[in-house]
């Protein structure tokens, strides 16, 4: 039964503004897929926020809504969009040049994807090696970038109608950074745009210039961005929520399916090799070691949490864990990961599991983005702010407060995900205890 106390949902009425720095493989994939459903030509495969449902009550309630149907969600209908790229094109020109999707299909989208043009981007090619494009704003200092880009969300917000605006990080992975002085509060990182800090990333500016103007922001990739102190008191000053970071979609999606299982069932693991061939401009990019290494973190860290070799020295003190990615042009989009995995089991006989993923890298990632749009919209709605932990379950590398260690688990993380929007209806939260169905 709903509890008395339910949190206070603001209608998700009028538009809602997409905003997406990077309109690249992913971005025009996700836009296309979302005119495809829009349309009624495709079912949004891979969205839990269109498809999947979750359990309300008792399991002899027989109460299994849709999510869309439990929780106020934009609609599509009602998304629009834009965002900044360093190269002029389209999206159109942009999904042709990406490739991901058939030409036949991106041709039937070509006026709504044709209209979307990437304003200048705040670029630095110190952080994203690998590429250069002309579409960039010039400015003396990066306070100066900033307010270009609060000027940008403000004519965005005004020319779409939108009433609501979201902000989602889709371009290139940055190069590996820490935190570092400028990053320690707010008037420190103020400070830094003024006098062009070199350790503020482009990613950073936006994510600030984001927040300034009260859009939540989520980060697709392994940059640093709004992991620093000064940015996260930002979010929370300002009530506004985000999360990053990383998309999970195709290798450590599988790390976080297996992982949890061999430690169910108490197996130990001597190590796991992963390594991948991706030929898009993604891979192009993380070719530099800069950009591998923010990638490489972020993949490194699931396995260390989800196994707890702390907890279990003898099953998981010792295990060798390498992930590489290479560059190789003729896949295009369509990449290959491969994991070779020596497990142990009893008397510590070994085992070895073999995966071969031959995945499409966006078609995974499209409805992530989707997902993330929404719910961080939802959880504006609900007043929410700073790190939104229930979003871990899209993340490889997910965001914690201070001191807590990430929840990597998917299954935990699909838990807390659903158990959060039962709490925002006023819902009991599902344990799984069940004993009174054997009283
Ligand atoms: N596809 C996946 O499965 C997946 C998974 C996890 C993370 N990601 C991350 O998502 C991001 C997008 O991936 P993609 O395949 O679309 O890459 P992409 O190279 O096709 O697109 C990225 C775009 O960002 C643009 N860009 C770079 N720096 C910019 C800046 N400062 N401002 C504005 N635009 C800028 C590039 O010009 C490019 O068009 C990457 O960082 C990638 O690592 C993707």
């Amino acid at each position: 039964m709903p509890s008395e106390d339910k949190v206070q949902i603001a209608p998700a009425n009028g538009k809602l503004g997409v905003l997406i720095p990077g309109i690249g493989a992913v971005t025009t994939t996700f836009i296309a897929g979302v005119e495809a459903v829009r349309r009624g030509m495709a079912v949004p495969v891979g969205s839990l926020t269109q498809l999947a449902t979750l359990r309300l009550g008792k399991r002899t309630d027989n109460r299994t809504p849709k999510i869309k149907d439990f929780v106020p969600l934009a609609s599509l209908d009602d998304l629009v969009f834009g965002g900044w790229d360093i190269y002029e094109d389209s999206a159109y020109e942009a999904a042709l040049n990406a490739a991901v999707l058939d030409r036949a299909q991106i041709e039937q989208f070509k006026d709504s994807l044709s209209a979307i043009r990437p304003m200048k981007a705040v670029f630095d090619h110190d952080y994203v090696r690998r590429i250069d494009g002309p579409n960039v704003k010039q400015a003396a200092t990066k306070m100066e970038k900033a307010e270009m880009l609060m000027e940008d969300i403000a004519n965005f917000r005004k020319q779409s109608n939108a009433s609501r605006l979201v902000m989602i990080w889709c371009a290139s992975t940055e190069v590996f950074h820490r935190p570092a002085a400028v990053h320690q509060t707010l008037k420190d990182f103020e400070c830094g745009l003024m006098k062009n800090d070199p350790e503020i990333a482009p990613s950073q500016i936006y994510a600030y210039a984001a927040l300034k103007s009260g859009v939540p922001f989520a980060n697709g990739a392994p940059n640093l961005t709004t992991d620093t102190p000064a940015l996260l008191d930002l979010a929370r000053d300002r009530n506004i929520p985000i999360c990053g970071k990383d998309f999970k979609t195709g290798q450590t999606f599988m790390k976080t399916l297996l992982a949890p299982g061999l430690k169910m069932r108490m197996l130990g693991l001597n190590g796991w090799f992963s390594t991948n061939i991706l030929g898009n401009r993604d891979g192009e990019v993380l070719e530099d070691p800069g950009s591998f290494k923010s990638k490489e973190e972020s993949k490194l860290g699931a396995l260390e949490h989800i196994l707890q070799p702390q907890l279990y020295p003898e099953l998981y003190g010792h295990f060798y864990h390498a992930v590489r990615i290479n560059y190789y042009p003729p896949r295009g989009d369509a990449k290959e990961g491969w994991d070779n995995i020596d497990i142990f089991g009893w008397l510590g006989y070994p085992m070895q599991i073999k995966i071969d993923f031959l995945c499409r890298d966006s078609i995974l990632a499209a409805p992530l983005v989707l997902d993330l749009v929404l719910f961080l919209d939802l959880a504006q709605r609900c007043g929410m702010r700073g790190i939104q932990e229930w979003l871990s379950f899209y993340f490889k590398s997910p965001m914690t407060a201070p001191g807590l260690y990430p929840e990597h688990d998917i299954f935990i993380q699909l838990m807390k995900l659903k158990n959060t929007l039962r709490w925002m209806r006023g819902e009991d939260l599902i344990t799984h205890l069940g004993l009174e169905y054997y009283d």
